[in-house]
């Protein structure tokens, strides 16, 4: 089913040739997306801090061309990478009739992360966003008149999902919200928007470190893991906990409860990977070091009475979440415990960040 609000009026003219460059950041959510149906439409709501450091950045060539089909080269780290076609072939695919420019051009795709590429972090999210930042900048070009800022980001949210859901929640920061949900009106399936209540100070800047435990290739795709939720028998109980995850956490936002806060977050990231040991065919994605970590960072909270968390994504490594106030302690902390259980004691300092940004 096409979306109407996303199919351009008709275009004024094509420029011969050009180029355009975002950098788009990645995103981790609080409250997690783990089911799917339709269209890459997601069966709860999700929210996320956008984070800062770790980013891709793409620069999108193209070149009119005559004939029907799309023609597209993909190059990471200056490297022509033919495995990245099929997926992106897909997601044109998928987006053609709200971009139906597609087929006029001849494309090259350049793209860099800042993280690297075997780390285990998903480049989906900052990869599908920061290359539908460029279709719709692009898309901007040949409309007679410009798009409006709000309608350019829903735009780029909405073709990034396409992509892959997540990336979604990476066109702006620095939390941003997925799905439909009773408490926030405004909030969508189709894209991501920036969250609209109030937050607290306690959540400005909030720092996000990465304990890369298992750099290896994903056991199992996200696409695999979603599909286990069609026929999982705690699926209904699992989409409701998150929504009313995301309730509590509207007052938390407000409130700066960081108890509170740490309660809900790590209980969706266990509840992510309970999802994944309960499916048919089970897995499990943690590995014994991100068990080490979470234990140790539990023992650090109760000794020093600090507001350290954790999260998890679909894998082992761990995402350790404090507030700025904490950061020289838990650095120390991070560097003097924790690191001895990442692959060759590699982790990755981010915090919080404001979004995708055009080069
Ligand atoms: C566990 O966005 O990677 O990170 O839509 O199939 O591309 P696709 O899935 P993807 O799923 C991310 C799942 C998650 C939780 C989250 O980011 O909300």
């Amino acid at each position: 089913m096409t979306h109407s609000l996303f199919l351009p009026n008709s275009y004024k003219h094509y420029p011969e040739k050009g180029s355009v460059s975002y950098q788009s950041p990645s995103n981790i959510a609080l409250v997690k997306y783990w089911g799917k149906y339709g269209e890459q439409l997601p069966k709860n709501a999700s929210v996320s801090f956008t984070l800062s450091h770790c980013h891709t950045q793409t620069t999108l060539e193209y070149k009119m061309k005559r004939g029907a089909g799309f023609h597209v080269k993909v190059f990471l780290d200056g490297v022509e990478t033919p495995a990245f076609l099929p997926k992106i072939e897909t997601f044109f695919e998928r987006i053609k009739p709200y971009v139906p420019f597609l087929e006029r051009y001849a494309f090259m795709v350049r793209t860099t992360n800042s993280f690297p590429h075997s780390s285990g972090i998903a480049s989906s999210a900052s990869g599908m966003s920061a290359l539908a930042l460029c279709l719709v900048a692009l898309e901007n070009q040949l409309l007679s008149r410009e798009m409006t800022s709000d309608y350019y980001h829903q735009k780029a949210s909405f073709l990034a999902r396409l992509g892959s859901g997540s990336a979604a929640r990476s066109v702006e920061g620095p939390l941003v919200v997925w799905g439909e949900h009773p408490k926030i009106p405004t909030a969508s399936n189709n894209f991501g928007l920036r969250y609209p209540f109030k937050v607290h100070p306690n959540f400005e800047n909030y720092q996000d470190t990465i304990l890369l435990v298992d750099k290896g290739e994903k056991q199992v795709s996200s696409t695999v893991g979603h599909d286990l939720m069609h026929a999982h028998p705690f699926a209904e109980q699992r989409f409701q906990q998150a929504n009313d995850n995301l309730s509590k956490l509207i007052s938390v936002f407000e409130s700066g409860d960081l108890e509170a806060f740490i309660e809900i977050v790590e209980s969706e990231a266990l509840s992510l990977h309970a999802m994944m040991m309960t499916s048919m065919p089970y897995f499990i994605l943690m590995k014994p070091n991100t068990l080490e970590i979470i234990q140790k960072l539990w023992a650090y909270r109760k000794e020093t009475g600090s507001k350290v968390c954790f999260t998890l994504d679909a894998g082992a490594n761990v995402h350790v979440l404090y507030p700025e106030s904490e950061k020289d302690p838990v650095l120390q902390f991070i560097s003097k415990e924790l690191a001895q259980f990442c692959q060759k004691g590699q982790y990755i300092c981010d915090e919080v960040g404001f979004g995708s940004k055009k080069l």
